[in-house]
């Protein structure tokens, strides 16, 4: 993995691949290996980088990011500041994941010029119930003594579509491996940030390039009539539902969900690159 010295944190991220950049942002409470099956596909077409967000995988918090809370808008200046590092100037795809969709309408939001298009992958655009909003501080208090094992039981069975967990036991493993190790302080960090996000809904109409709405038809976490009227909401927005999968859809269905995210990237190439 490479490294990035940031203002305020540093990265670690992959960058494979060479042409049109594509940011890859993952979940919550993940890193960047949920996306290696996006990586291997994409690095033949294009320059594909995966970050680790701050605090998860590789990347560390900053001072106070525990108690204060990581914002939505935080986590998107990061990767902002990530292609400035890289000297990236030309528009990206930029492809978000639930939280990392979150963090997407930020990046949207603040720096709609770097963009080239955007896939919106299992997330949401509302914020929480109030409900919701008192789990995710219940759990950012609690969650040094809890330990982060205990937040694979509570999001595990959410994450995979039923069938997932008989046919795909790497899979699920892995993300189970991926949440143990995850810190707890990075865990009340996001949940702080999630809690404290905004309702995106307004700026879905404004979206003037092209986006791809891509849900797992059995995702219980972002479900696809939620999907689907994000992708009513943004002008020229193509919805891909992935068959028989869950919230993990790139993982669980990595030949579909790559095959849709593929034809994006190759349709912005000039006709001769096709
Ligand atoms: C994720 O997959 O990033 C989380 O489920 C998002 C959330 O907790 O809302």
């Amino acid at each position: 993995m490479n490294t990035a010295t940031l203002s305020t944190t540093t990265l670690h991220y992959v960058d494979r691949g060479s042409g049109t950049p594509v940011l890859l942002v993952h979940g919550f409470p993940l890193d960047h290996t949920m996306w290696a099956a996006q990586i291997d596909a994409l690095a033949s077409c294009a320059r594909v980088i995966a970050p680790d967000l701050r605090g998860f995988g590789r990347s560390p918090l900053a001072p106070g990011d525990e108690s204060r809370g990581v914002s939505m808008e935080r986590y998107a200046d990061d990767l902002a500041e990530l292609l400035d590092a890289l000297a990236i100037r030309e528009p990206i795809v930029l492809v978000g994941f639930s939280m990392g969709g979150y963090i997407l309408w930020q990046f949207v939001r603040k720096y709609p010029r770097r963009l080239r298009a955007l896939v919106v992958c299992d997330t949401r655009a509302a914020a929480d119930s109030d409900e919701a909003r008192a789990g995710r501080i219940k759990m950012a208090e609690n969650i040094a003594e809890w330990g982060s094992g205990v937040v694979g039981e509570m999001m595990g069975p959410k994450l995979f579509a039923p069938q997932s967990f008989e046919r795909l036991p790497q899979a699920v493993a892995e993300v189970r491996g991926v949440v143990e190790r995850t810190a707890p302080a990075a865990i009340a960090a996001a949940q702080r940030g999630m809690a404290a996000r905004p309702d995106m809904t307004v700026l879905l109409q404004l979206i003037r390039v092209p986006t791809l709405v891509i849900v797992g038809e059995h995702d219980v976490i972002s479900p696809p009539e939620e999907m689907q009227s994000i992708a009513a909401a943004i002008p020229g927005a193509q919805f891909v539902v992935i068959p028989d999968v869950g919230h993990m859809a790139p993982m669980e269905n990595p030949e579909a969900f790559n095959a849709a995210l593929v034809k994006l990237v190759a349709d912005l190439l000039p006709a001769a690159d096709n």
